[in-house]
């Protein structure tokens, strides 16, 4: 497929619609996508996922637990991580937001690449949007340097400061998902290749009728694993779980991991990439960062040896991790129907 190199609209920054009563049309989504933001405010809906302490992880006796959490969540939590870098990448990011938008669209992006301020996800004409703006950047192989903000002059650093420690996390986590699964310790590292590594910040301007829209529409993430740093102080990621979405609660300082598309195939089900999608509100705005670890681009990503047999087939076709990206990045969220169209059955 190709590339489309430049949106097909004029984009609307999304911060520039936050002081209106209504929002417009195009963020309106269809009564059956909208969010029941009464069961969240009433705490109804709203759910701590499983909690994984990265020590006893890193010291290999959290298998049980990753096993459970990828097996019937697709996200757990991560604390006791050591992480110290996220409140000064979280604060520099806000403050990145918070310029003037002549500022910001110095980095204005288009679906050549993704790099850059951006306000969508997906290139149809006319196509819904979702209530949020974003930055996204590649940490490897790297984006160029002129992709990165110069103001505020600490952005750079701190970012890649805590996008390093997330890195070294995450080479744990594989290990420990490869034990989950019951195979070679080494297992996840060699399936991925060299791996890539990418950083989407996201920002969700206070909405004035955010029971219409959707920060993020559902998706699951097509990549490895996404490790989130989510808001300090606002709830707004929702999981999929048992056929409901459910608010999801953090445990301070927690980050938040789930699996992509990639793991979904690799593992052929064994462990399923989740849908999730974000609401927003009214009162306040929110901002995380998403840090995507994906397997090498031009590999070959298909249901292992290991985890085949003859009772439990190949369920999933292979296809190279940027063949796949670019799909979707073209078409944009579509809840599970990336994953599902590479089905053999
Ligand atoms: C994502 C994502 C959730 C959030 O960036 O893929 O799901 O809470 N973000 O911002
Ligand atoms: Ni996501």
């Amino acid at each position: 497929m190709e590339a489309i190199v430049e949106w097909p609209e004029p984009v609307v920054r999304v911060q520039t619609l936050a002081g209106w009563d209504t929002i417009p049309d195009r963020y309106v989504k269809a009564p059956s996508e909208r969010p029941d933001l009464t069961a969240t405010a009433a705490g109804l809906a709203n759910s701590v996922i499983p909690v994984i302490d990265f020590a006893s992880l890193a010291a290999g006796g959290a298998t049980e637990a990753v096993r459970a959490a990828c097996r019937d969540w697709g996200f757990f939590q991560l604390v006791n991580h050591g992480i110290g870098s996220a409140a000064a990448a979280r604060r520099a990011w806000r403050d990145f937001f918070a310029l003037p938008m002549e500022e910001k669209q110095r980095y204005a992006n288009s679906p050549a690449t993704f790099e850059g301020y951006g306000s969508r996800l997906g290139v149809a004409k006319g196509g819904l949007l979702d209530w949020g703006d974003y930055f996204f950047l590649h940490l490897s192989p790297p984006s160029h340097p002129a992709k990165w903000p110069s103001s505020p002059p600490q952005l750079r650093e701190k970012t890649e400061e805590y996008c390093g420690a997330v890195g070294k996390v995450i080479e744990q986590v594989k290990r420990a998902i490869s034990a989950a699964l019951g195979v070679e310790e080494g297992f996840m590292e060699a399936a991925f290749g060299a791996a890539g590594a990418a950083v989407r910040v996201n920002y969700y301007p206070k909405c004035p009728q955010p029971e219409l829209t959707l920060g993020l529409s559902p998706h699951s993430d097509p990549g490895g694993l996404t490790v989130l740093l989510p808001d300090e102080h606002v709830k707004g990621l929702q999981v999929r779980h048992a056929g409901e979405w459910i608010t999801v609660d953090t445990v301070p300082g927690g980050l938040i991991v789930n699996i992509g598309d990639q793991i979904q195939v690799l593992t052929n089900g064994t462990f399923q990439s989740v849908e999730h999608r974000v609401i927003v509100n009214a009162a306040v705005d929110r901002l995380s960062i998403a840090y995507f670890h994906n397997p090498q681009d031009d590999l070959l990503i298909e249901p292992a040896n290991e985890l085949v047999t003859r009772a439990a087939p190949a369920k999933y076709k292979p296809m190279k991790y940027k063949d796949y990206k670019m799909q979707i990045r073209m078409q944009g969220p579509g809840g599970k129907s990336h994953v599902d169209l590479l089905r053999t059955t």
